[in-house]
């Protein structure tokens, strides 16, 4: 099966399968990972589902959409690798991605 690995706050990373058809933020909501809000709940207007795409990972997954970039302008920890984990569909072109969850705002 496919996987992805997160990175969480504490600095422990978990490796966590993944489906196609689902996005980043609910494969990372559906382990049981809490402390990534997605407040809410995937409508791209909460930026409360903020990660950090590993560099090497980048190309994959693309750049933010105008939509997403400005939501993410608001938050203190914008990097270039910061995307809003709702809005990335997983697709097995993305197995084995890792992702950091972002400080909290
Ligand atoms: S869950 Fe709210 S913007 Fe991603």
């Amino acid at each position: 099966m496919a996987s992805i690995t997160v990175i969480t706050r504490d600095g422990q990373s978990h490796v966590l399968p993944a489906n196609p058809g689902m996005s980043v933020m609910e494969i990372i909501k559906d382990a049981g990972i809490a402390e990534l809000l997605a407040l809410c709940g995937g409508c791209c207007s909460c930026a409360t589902c903020h990660v950090h795409v590993a560099a090497d990972d980048m190309a994959r997954t693309g750049p933010a959409s105008a939509d997403e970039a400005d939501l993410l302008d608001s938050s203190d920890h914008l990097t270039p690798a910061s995307r809003l984990s709702c809005q990335m569909a997983f697709t097995p072109a993305l197995d084995g991605l890792t992702v950091t969850i972002a400080p909290e705002d």
